[in-house]
Order: structure tokens, then sequence, then C-alpha cells
């Protein structure tokens, strides 16, 4: 009896709390080419729209982030930024190797947060990356086991191929796997979900659009030759520092790739043939995890769960298909950190809202805790390395009450390289107008920039050149603007936050 009635004030509780479920997708290597994207944040000139009627269809109902950076072009430092809410100089993950926990501290991440708060969390597929620099995707994060899936017609001849879809019954895709162990995770966690006895934190990790290219045979169809076209910047920018280059050693590692005699030098290119035919590649893996999504969200509103699931969906970062000669990310290029995001939050953006303003991936963390309805998590200290539960981030929610209300006006990112033996950064903001980098040593030991040891730098006015194909950091004309960006960036993005983000509390 005594149980029972525990049972029912839980219940309750958890009901009056009226704390939401989070449906938390995240897709691998998207640019934001995606038809809810269409206009002036669209990345490379010239290209046509992907087809991704699921994703612009939650797009519709979200609040979309137009101008959502990433801090670090590269799938396990962006990762781990934005799943733990804080930067890569704070999480020292800035490579494919090392494990947040291990170098930045014992830090709580977003799953790990709902899980702390009574919620069921259960992962699958690629949501951090995975292996030893994620300790097998982070078991700490998960109260269910972890579904990896298996990478089936994945070879390193092969850096795109289509699978006639009368093969795939037997041996499915790895998105596929995912997809239908997120629809069952769904069926299973919905009655408690429903109950209000326990919330879920699901989230689903798609592998594509990250290489190799592989997808039912079926879906090139949305793209028929003539409508695929090569990026109009086949060149490096002009006066671009060689620093700020890499050599598409991602692309360049698959055979077919190796054959055409591609080295990844600055401009040099890849045969016209091989350019289509890998943007097509591309754009076909994205349609073919669209339908997935599409499929995941259906079970989600066949469940009658929909009106009370927070969904967020992500890319880890942009990626280039061509633009500069280039491919894959790895750079601070605009193409590369530019990527996108959206959260959809019943009741709050059931219209869709669009917002211009310049936000970034750490702001995942505090928007999802504020949009479930559970405690919130405080802005960290300037130095958290011993504070489990914090963020480096700003909630969006405010965007959502007033969009035109005061906000941060750049975005930071970074990217590191090696260089005459020496580590270099190279910090990045990007802002209204301009996107600015400095490379500057950094200190490995203890993760600090020496400002006065500056390498190289970059300036691209994305109003007159939104592709970034001259670098006018050495004009005369641009002293004043450098000197103020240079101001800002070294400054960091703390100074950057609007007083109302440091705070904006829940009032509740
Ligand atoms: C990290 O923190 C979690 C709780 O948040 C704890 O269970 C775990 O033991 C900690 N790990 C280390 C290595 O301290
Ligand atoms: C890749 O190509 C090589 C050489 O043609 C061949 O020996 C190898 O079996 C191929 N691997 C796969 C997985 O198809
Ligand atoms: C690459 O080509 C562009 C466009 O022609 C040119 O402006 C730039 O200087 C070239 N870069 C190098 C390093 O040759
Ligand atoms: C951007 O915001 C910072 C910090 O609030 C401020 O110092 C700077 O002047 C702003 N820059 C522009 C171009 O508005």
């Amino acid at each position: 009896m005594k149980g029972l009635w525990i049972f029912v004030i839980v219940n309750i509780l958890a009901i009056s709390k009226g704390r939401k479920n989070v449906l938390f997708i995240v897709m691998d290597d998207l640019r934001p080419q995606l038809g809810a994207y269409n206009g002036p944040y669209f990345p490379g000139s010239g290209q046509s729209l992907m087809h991704t009627p699921n994703i612009d269809g939650l797009a519709s109902k979200s609040l979309l982030l137009k101008r959502a950076y990433v801090q670090q072009a590269l799938c396990s430092p962006s990762r781990a930024s934005f799943m733990t809410g804080r930067r890569p100089d704070t999480t020292h993950v800035y490579d494919l190797y090392t494990y947040f926990r291990s170098v930045g501290g014992n830090f709580t991440t977003i799953p790990q947060y709902f899980k702390s708060k009574g919620y069921e969390t259960a992962g699958m597929g690629k949501i951090y990356h995975p292996g030893v620099d994620s300790n097998n995707n982070d078991p700490l994060s998960w109260s269910m086991p972890y579904l990896r899936g298996d990478h089936n017609w994945e070879d390193k001849n092969h850096s795109w191929k289509g699978i006639p879809d009368s093969l795939l019954k037997d041996r499915p895709l790895i998105d596929k796997q995912i997809a239908d162990h997120a629809i069952n995770t769904l069926q299973h966690l919905a009655p408690a979900a429903k109950s209000g006895h326990k919330p879920f934190f699901l989230a689903v990790g798609f592998y594509r659009p990250h290489l190799p290219f592989v997808f039912p045979q079926s879906f090139i169809h949305n793209y028929p030759w003539s409508d695929v076209h090569v990026p109009d910047n086949q060149f490096a920018p002009r006066s671009m520092p060689t620093i700020a280059w890499t050599h598409s050693n991602e692309l360049w590692s698959y055979q077919d790739i190796k054959d055409t005699k591609f080295t990844g030098d600055i401009n040099t290119t890849l045969p016209h043939a091989t350019v289509i035919k890998l943007r097509r590649a591309y754009y076909t893996s994205v349609s073919w995890v669209d339908s997935l999504i599409g499929n995941v969200l259906a079970e989600l509103s066949r469940l009658g769960l929909d009106s009370n699931t927070v969904v967020s969906f992500v890319g880890d970062h942009g990626w280039k298909l061509g633009e500069h000669g280039a491919w894959a990310k790895h750079t601070n290029f605009n193409v590369d950190t530019h990527a996108p995001m959206m959260v959809k939050i019943p009741g709050m953006t059931d219209k869709g809202i669009v917002s211009e303003k310049l936000t970034e991936f750490v702001d995942l963390f505090p928007t999802l805790v504020e949009a479930a309805g559970v405690s919130p998590v405080p802005l960290c200290p300037e130095n958290s390395a011993t504070v489990s539960v914090c963020h480096e981030g700003q909630s969006l929610i405010p965007l959502i009450k007033n969009p035109n209300i005061a906000w941060k006006n750049a975005s930071f990112s970074q990217y590191p390289r090696r260089h005459s033996h020496h580590d270099i950064m190279g910090y990045t903001i990007t802002t209204d107008r301009y996107r600015y980098t400095e490379w500057v040593r950094f200190n490995k030991p203890t993760y600090k920039p020496d400002w006065n040891t500056v390498v190289d730098a970059e300036l691209y006015d994305h109003q007159v050149d939104p592709n970034e194909n001259i670098n006018k950091v050495h004009y005369h004309s641009q002293s004043n603007i450098k000197m103020q960006l240079s101001q800002q960036l070294r400054a960091g993005w703390r100074d950057t936050l609007p007083s109302s983000a440091i705070s904006h509390g829940f009032g509740r």
C-alpha cells in the first residue's frame, strides 16, 4: 500500500512538473544546404537544394537557427563540445583520440544530466565519435544498452556506392539499423513516458552523409545528373595563408579517389565528372537519412508522443563539396563551421521561428534543459575543470519569446595545426559581417594561446564575399575592422555574451 502511494505521488510530481521527453537527432557531416536554409546564409553559391522533405518539415515547426556555428569542424571535438556544453579549450579535445573525461574533466554530458534527473536515456549510432575518444560512446551517458550498428556494405575502395534496394533487406545499411532501433526503443519507452512516470532522452545518431557515401540505389533518382553542378570557386582564396589549408586526406583515403591522382594540393581539383559524382552521392546519402528521420518522427507521432517531446536536430559541422577545390572539414572556413541546428518545442515553436542571430553549438545544453523543463544548468566559471555540471553557452529560449532580443554578436570556432614543429591554434570569430581568424602559437601543456606569436591571419567580408574567396587581412582599408575583430577574438566568448545571458533565469 505504501509503495502504491509513493508510486502515485511520484507520478503526480512527474506530471505536474510537466517535464518533456527529448528526441535528440544528430547527423554527421551535414552542411545546411537544406530547403529550410534557402536564403542568404545558404552554403556555396549556385547550388541547388537537397531533397529533404522530412528535415524541412521539422524545421517548419522548430526554432531554426540559420547561423549556428560549431566550435571545431571535426567530429570528436565538435561532439565532445556540444555534448558537454563546453568549448574545446575546456574539453581539451581537438582530435579523434582524446577522451574529454581523461583530459578536460569528469564533465556531465547532456544525456547524463537528464539521466541524473530521472530520465531514461538511450543512445544509438554516432552520438559521440565512437572509439577510444569516447570510451566507446561514453557509458556514463546512458541508462540503457547502447546500439552501435554494423557498417554493412562499406569499404575503403569506394568513396561512394549505390546498393540495389533488393539486396538491403537481408543486410541493411547502418542508418536503417539505427532508425529501426530508434522506433523499437520509442515503442518500449512510450508507456512510462505517457503516464509521466519516466520521461526519456533518446539520442539517435546517423552516420551518413559521412564518407563513404553508401545509399540505396533508388534514392539517386532525386538528383538527375544535369541538376548537379560544380562549385564556382574551385580555387583557394586569394592571399590565403597555407596554414589555413588541409589536403582533403579524408576523401583521399579511398582507393577510387587515389586512382584519380588527386593530391589535395592548393589550387588543384578533381576531374569534373568525379566532382559531380561525389556531390550527387553526398546529396543522395542526405536524402536517404532524411527518409529515415521521417520514419522516426512518424512513429513519435503515431505513439502520441510528439505533443510532449522536444525534438532537437543538428549536424556536427559543415562540409566542403569541392569549394576551394577542397573536400570534407578540418578548417575554419565558413562552409566547415556553419552547420544545421533546430529545436522543436511543442507549444512554443509550432508555427516555426527562424532566427538569424549568431548562435553556437554550446548553446544546445542549456536550451534543451530549459525546453524540457528540468532544473537549469549554470554558466561555467572561468576554470571549470572540477565543476561537473555547467555550460559555456546560452539558452536559445529567449529567441523564441523575443526574436529581436540583444544577443551575442559573434560565434567562436577554432582549429589546431602543426607548423614548423610547433602547435598552432586557428582562433576564429564569425560576426554579422566578417570571419576573422588568427593562427597563433598554442601552449599544449597549459591549453592557452600565446597571442604574442601570431603566425598568420585571415579576414573575409561575407557581405561582398560570402564564399570566402579573398583574404583581406592585409588590406589597408580593413585595418580598423581588423583591429576591432582581433580585440574581440582575444577578449574571448565570455566578453561577447550579452548580460541577459548571464542573468537569464527561469522565472518559475
Ligand atoms: C565521474 O563522475 C561520475 C558521476 O557524475 C562518477 O560516477 C564517476 O565515477 C566519475 N569518474 C571518475 C573517473 O571520477
Ligand atoms: C579493394 O580492391 C583491392 C584491389 O582491387 C582488392 O584486392 C580488395 O579485395 C578490395 N577490397 C574490397 C573490400 O572490396
Ligand atoms: C589559387 O587560385 C586563386 C584564384 O586564381 C588565386 O587567387 C590564388 O592566389 C591561388 N593560390 C595559390 C597559393 O596559388
Ligand atoms: C559586439 O559585442 C561586444 C560585447 O558586447 C561589443 O564590445 C562590440 O562592440 C560589439 N560589436 C559590434 C560590431 O556590435
